[in-house]
């Protein structure tokens, strides 16, 4: 007769749920995404690191701590991935916030809570047989790393090294952690609305105090919070994703008596000038427009309004600089931006030089990033019939941290 034995190390079985919590901002990585539904390699985030876990104990239960917003989305997402199973809950301001809502809903079920952030998708299998079977000997468990560098102890103020520390004794807080579900309801109980001033639940039980075990963890247990933390992920899963992307915008504004005419930043002396909602820059729109091409962030117009009042006569310099501030945040790099001026009139080549450094300059670029055509557009069209004044840019751009 043959038995069927479960490949899953299950530490005598103990009935434990998995809270998981997924409902931060994910500001530091500066995604357009929400952090859990970024892909890596062909799936979300929160998919890759529920299997991971999944595959690594037989939990009783799991729990999923979402944005309230974002409920509906989650739900659908687990089903495409065969993980209805997986039980959503509300997320709350903070982390330790939503992981208590998950802890209130499961504490009267299971003997045994595991804690782990959707951020850390390369947690391994016997890490987690690991924690439990640590948690089980002193109540509490967490994976953690052990220091490599040389740690300085400094003067918050002055920033002086006050002294260097053993680093044998430093390790590194990651998750998971471990607890059983009666001593970390205690730390609740215990701490009342202190709770929310713990960065991790470890600690909670350590301010008991309670016996805490460091199980020493791999240092791929990555935590996702930086572009650079993400880049490393995909090379991690293998993914082929390119990092080279390209952008191309073009905008035209009329003509008229009575504007001052800017181009790329740049007062053009002329006896008319650009009319628009905004400084009506057309050089300045066609690059924003290929920046956001290039990043995958829309246009213009859904950044910055054209009917809201916050943005009439607004330099166009300061739209730049804003999504600029997104393409650097979200580890973008410029590799090269090309842009051609269409104008019968004024004749623009005393200009190009200015125009080219104000751009480089706004850009963030060197000048050599940056190459500046003018035409004209020999009598044809609006421009052609000095009524308007057209621009077209490409730009190509990597992304590197
Ligand atoms: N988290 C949560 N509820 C919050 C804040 C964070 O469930 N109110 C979760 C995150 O989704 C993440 C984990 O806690 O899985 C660790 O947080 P962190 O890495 O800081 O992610 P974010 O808070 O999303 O990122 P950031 O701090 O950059 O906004
Ligand atoms: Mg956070």
């Amino acid at each position: 007769m043959t038995t069927l034995v479960s490949r899953k190390p299950q530490v005598d079985r103990l009935s434990v749920a998995a809270i998981l919590p997924a409902a931060g901002q994910g500001e530091r990585l500066g995604s357009n995404l929400p952090k859990p539904l970024i892909p890596l390699g062909s799936l979300p985030l929160v998919v890759v690191t529920l299997k991971r876990l999944k595959k690594a104990y037989d939990f009783k239960s799991l729990f999923l701590c979402v944005e309230e917003k974002l409920v509906g989305e989650f739900e659908v997402l687990l089903r495409e991935h065969g993980l209805s199973e997986v039980n959503i809950v509300v997320g709350g301001k903070t982390r330790a916030e939503s992981v208590k809502n998950a802890f209130l809903k499961v504490r009267d079920e299971v003997d045994w809570v595991l804690i782990h952030d959707v951020a850390r998708p390369f947690v391994r299998e016997d890490s987690v047989e690991e924690l439990i079977r640590g948690a089980k000997h002193s109540g509490a468990s967490l994976l953690a790393e052990k220091a490599t560098a040389t740690v300085k102890e400094v003067n918050e103020k002055t920033r002086n090294v006050q002294k260097t520390i053993d680093r044998n004794r430093i390790f590194l807080a990651q998750t998971p952690q471990v607890f059983k579900t009666s001593l970390l309801n205690k730390a609740y109980e215990r701490l009342g609305d202190g709770y929310e001033t713990f960065t991790d639940e470890a600690s909670m039980v350590e301010a008991l105090p309670g016996e805490v075990r460091i199980v020493e963890g791999p240092s791929s247990n990555i935590k996702i919070t930086t572009p650079s933390d993400l880049i490393l992920a995909e090379a991690m899963v293998g993914s082929k994703k390119p990092t080279m992307r390209i952008g191309s915008g073009w905008d035209i504004h009329p003509l008229v008596s009575g504007r001052p005419l800017i181009l790329g930043g740049v007062l053009i002396p002329h006896t008319k000038g650009l009319s628009g909602h905004s400084d009506a820059d057309v050089v300045l729109h066609a690059v924003t427009d290929a920046v956001l091409g290039g990043m995958g962030e829309g246009d213009i117009g859904e950044w910055f309004s054209d009917t809201d009042e916050k943005n009439r006569g607004i330099e166009s310099s300061v739209m730049l600089k804003k999504v600029m501030k997104k393409f650097q945040a979200r580890g973008f790099r410029l590799i090269n931006l090309d842009a051609t001026i269409f104008a019968e009139e004024p004749k623009l080549k005393p200009y190009k030089e200015m125009i080219q450094k104000s751009l480089s300059e706004i850009l963030g670029a060197s000048l050599d990033q940056v190459n500046l055509k003018a035409k004209t557009q020999e009598g044809f069209g609006a421009v052609g019939e000095k009524k308007a004044i057209s621009c077209q840019v490409t730009c190509l751009m990597e992304r590197v941290s």
